[in-house]
């Protein structure tokens, strides 16, 4: 690889490092390793900056952005930041009411249930995050070699809290309309796509190293529900930022069913929760991709020697990979130890030291 092949004068170090390499399947000095919502209320000095500020607001102050972003990445010795925000923060931007109840989650005022619903979904312009920008210029800055990953949550995911009101067990709403109005499914998710697009290149053309795109809830739906209904969205996302050469994560919780789909919607690294072993998983979405998971968030509420034999258990099933990133089967618990997360960083550099 030559220097004109890396993205947007992303500098060598942060294009050498072990968590881009290891996306790219290229041998790496020891498995890199991040953990999904590492910011956040696990760590008391999270709990600190947010006191008296809501979440949604705290995702629009660059400074305290970038501050909460560091924290792990201080605390933890972990190989990537992950941009401090919340998939609804593109929604909110073009104006759908919508608020984050502390310990609900995303609650929208009007839900979208017909076609005149939709008008709530204008375009996202870069002007009206411009905020993102900012502070993913602060990151950069002051992340040195460690890459920043981007996200946005997915069509289907988005979908499902616009279309119920709010975050929901069964998904009725969102299913009654995919069933029954395939059309006006079909225009929603293609205006999600749209707006999740614009989201992930406004964090890119700011200096996001890599991307994921979170499809939490789309272990909900069956393989072929998956791809009539969601797979083109999902790709339409995955192509507009193709031409970027970073690396496109895409991960959704209880796919073990789809993990092949997920990977052929345009991910060049698939997140595996913790119900199906990684060496099943690449099994399932073929070669040619690297992965990222596993462990049990739940498994952190253990002993520290429970903790290193489940996760000696999530290497030894990786052992024979592409490419893996180590990460939890899903993000940090809330009350989870921090110092249990920073002893897993060293568990993992240490057992993968080649
Ligand atoms: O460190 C990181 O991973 C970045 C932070 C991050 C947040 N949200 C911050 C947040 C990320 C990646 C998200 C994405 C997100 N938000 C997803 C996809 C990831 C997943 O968990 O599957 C989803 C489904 C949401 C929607 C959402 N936002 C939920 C379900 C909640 C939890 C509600 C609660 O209070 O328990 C939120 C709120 C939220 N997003 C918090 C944080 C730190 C908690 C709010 C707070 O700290 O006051």
């Amino acid at each position: 690889m030559n220097a004109n092949d890396r993205p947007l004068g992303q500098p060598t170090a942060t294009y050498e490092s072990v968590f881009m390499k290891a996306c790219r399947r290229e041998s790496v000095p020891h498995t890199p390793v991040w953990f999904m919502r590492q910011a956040g209320r696990s760590l008391p000095e999270y709990r600190k900056v947010r006191e008296g500020i809501p979440m949604l607001e705290s995702c629009m102050r660059p400074e305290l952005v970038a501050e909460i972003t560091l924290q792990p990445v201080r605390r933890h010795n972990v190989d990537a930041a992950i941009y401090f925000s919340d998939i609804v923060v593109p929604l909110k931007a073009i104006g759908v009411d919508l608020d984050i109840k502390p310990g609900v989650g995303p609650v929208v005022e009007n839900p979208i249930r017909s076609r005149a619903d939709l008008a709530q979904l204008r375009d996202l312009t870069p002007e009206d995050v411009s905020y993102i920008t900012e502070a993913i210029g602060l990151l950069t800055a002051e992340l040195g070699e460690t890459p920043l990953i981007g996200f946005a949550g997915a069509p289907f995911t988005l979908a499902s809290y616009l279309v119920e009101g709010g975050p929901s067990r069964n998904h009725e709403h969102t299913k009654a309309l995919m069933y029954g109005d395939p059309q006006l499914w079909a225009d929603l998710l293609d205006r999600l796509a749209e707006i999740t697009a614009t989201f992930l290149k406004v964090q890119i053309e700011a200096g996001a190293s890599a991307v994921q795109l979170f499809d939490s809830w789309v272990g909900a739906l069956a393989p072929a529900d998956y791809r009539r209904s969601v797979m083109p969205a999902s790709t339409k996302v995955f192509q507009a930022v193709e031409g970027y050469g970073v690396p496109r994560i895409h991960f959704g919780v209880g796919t073990g069913e789809l993990l092949g789909l997920l990977g052929e919607a345009g991910a060049d690294v698939v997140g595996v929760d913790w119900r199906v072993p990684l060496d099943e998983a690449a099994r399932r979405v073929g070669p040619g991709k690297a992965l990222q998971g596993n462990l049990d968030p739940a498994v952190l509420f253990s002993s520290t020697e429970a903790v290193e034999t489940k996760t000696q258990e999530v290497l030894d099933a990786a052992a024979g990979l592409e490419g893996h990133i180590f990460n939890l089967g899903h993000g940090v618990l809330p009350s989870t130890d921090p110092d249990a997360l920073t002893r897993l960083v060293e568990y993992v550099h240490t057992r993968t030291a080649r």
